[in-house]
C-alpha cells in the first residue's frame, strides 16, 4: 500500500491537460492502485492523476453506494452528454476545507477504457455522475472552482493565497 501526496491548488499540474494513456502497462496499474490508497486513506471519494503529480488521463472514483465499496477505473474518460443540471456542494482534496456549490449534470453519458483495456459507456446519475464530471475535468485542467461566479472565485483565490501564507495549505 503506497498513499502518494496530493497536490494542492497552485501547483501548475492541475492546469495541464493530461495525456492519454495508450497502454495499461503494470506502472498504470500501480499508479492506480495507489492512487485508490491514497483516495481511502484521504477519505475522498475520487481522485485524478494530476492530483498526484502525474500527467495522466487516469482517475478513481469509489462513492461507497449504501456504506459499501464500488470503485471505478476510468481512463480516457469523456462526457458524451448530460441532461438535468442541479446545483450541490462539493469539495475537492487538492482544496483541503474548501465546499462551494457547483451547478453539474445530474445524469451523464460517459465513454472511457476501464483497467483492462476495454473501452467501455456507462450512463450513471446522482452522486456518481457527479464525481465522474469532476475527475474528468481535472485531467482537462478544469478544477470546481471555475464553475463559480468571478466575485466567489476570487474569494476562494484570496482564502487559498491565506492559508499559504500561513503554511496551512
Ligand atoms: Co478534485
Amino acid at each position: 500500500m503506497s498513499v502518494l501526496k496530493i497536490v494542492k491548488y497552485g501547483d501548475p499540474v492541475l492546469r495541464k491537460k493530461a495525456q492519454i494513456v495508450t497502454e495499461i502497462t503494470d506502472d498504470v496499474k500501480r499508479l492506480v492502485k495507489d492512487m485508490f490508497d491514497t483516495m481511502y486513506a484521504s477519505k475522498g471519494v475520487g481522485l485524478a492523476a494530476p492530483q498526484v503529480g502525474i500527467s495522466l488521463q487516469i482517475c478513481v472514483v469509489d462513492v461507497l453506494p449504501d456504506g459499501k465499496n464500488r470503485p471505478f477505473v476510468l481512463i480516457n474518460p469523456k462526457i458524451i452528454s448530460g441532461e438535468d443540471k442541479i446545483e450541490q456542494e462539493e469539495g475537492c482534496l487538492s482544496f483541503p476545507k474548501i465546499y462551494e456549490k457547483v451547478r453539474r449534470y445530474n445524469k451523464i453519458n460517459i465513454e472511457y477504457t476501464d483497467i483492462n483495456g476495454g473501452v467501455n459507456t456507462a450512463e450513471v446519475e446522482g452522486f456518481l455522475a457527479k464525481a465522474f464530471q469532476h475527475e474528468t475535468d481535472h485531467l482537462n485542467g478544469k478544477v470546481f472552482i471555475d464553475y463559480l461566479p468571478d466575485w466567489k472565485r476570487k474569494l476562494v483565490e484570496k482564502e487559498v493565497r491565506r492559508r499559504k501564507k500561513a503554511k496551512n495549505w
